[in-house]
């Protein structure tokens, strides 16, 4: 058995992180944690409070009355489990709007800190390399082309019985991107150390595996 690392996992929307971090956690037995559920979540509590978005303060007292816990491998929001809400079209479209917010990330990347003070996680978002979790032993950069992630989506939605057109899909992605990437704080980069994988041409299952081969590779370069 390997001793336990670190592994931080960025990359844009639906770039399939999430569903390929879970797997991956699972194989190896290590605890997975997709930050954008934090996002997800607070924007969502703020939507239902009708907090002014457009207002730090406003948003950073709401933030204090949001109480994030780990439990047994999830999160809990004031006690209570993330729902499948925070995926819906209203939560995504304002959720830029509460991770653009520099002290708001302060409070929460030093919560997911909190949280990560062992090893075996497989952490997922958009700063985990660059910001939250710089010492992470594994650092990966999981990406597809701009095409293939909004197709992605757009089959997804779908399946949610969600109207929306291929182009609206596609054009929401643009700029999705853009703020990810240009946003003052927690833009999403690619760092140094970095390895980058690009699974524009892999299904789920090859994409997993691709991850374990580098998580088995840290351990062959890094033999004590
Ligand atoms: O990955 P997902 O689409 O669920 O992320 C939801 C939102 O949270 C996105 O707007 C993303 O930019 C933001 N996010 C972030 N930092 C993270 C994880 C997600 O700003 N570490």
């Amino acid at each position: 058995m390997h001793r336990k690392i670190n592994i931080a996992i960025d990359g844009p929307a639906a770039s399939g992180k999430s569903a390929a971090a879970y797997l991956l956690a699972k194989k190896i037995n290590y605890q997975f944690m997709d930050t954008g559920i934090i996002y997800r979540s607070f924007t969502n509590y703020c939507l239902k409070n009708k907090i002014d978005f457009e207002n730090q303060d406003l948003v950073l007292s709401a933030l204090q009355l949001f109480d994030m816990k780990w439990v047994n491998g999830h999160f809990l929001f004031n006690d209570q489990p993330s729902t499948e809400e925070i995926y819906n079209k209203n939560v995504t479209s304002k959720v830029p709007l509460i991770a653009t917010l520099v002290e708001v990330r302060k409070l929460i990347v030093a919560k997911i800190q909190e949280i990560v003070q062992n090893q075996g996680f497989i952490v997922v978002g958009r700063d985990i390399s660059s910001v939250v979790l710089p010492n992470a032993q594994l650092k990966i950069f999981l990406t597809s082309s701009l095409h293939i992630r909004s197709e992605r989506r757009y089959q997804q939605y779908l399946k949610e019985g969600i109207s929306i057109t291929q182009e609206q899909v596609y054009n929401d992605m643009v700029i999705r991107d853009n703020i990810d990437k240009t946003r003052s704080t927690g833009q999403l980069v690619i760092v140094k150390d970095a390895i980058i994988l690009d699974n524009s041409d892999f299904i789920l299952a090859t994409t997993v595996a691709k991850l374990k081969i580098l998580y088995d590779n840290y351990f062959i370069s890094h033999k004590k």
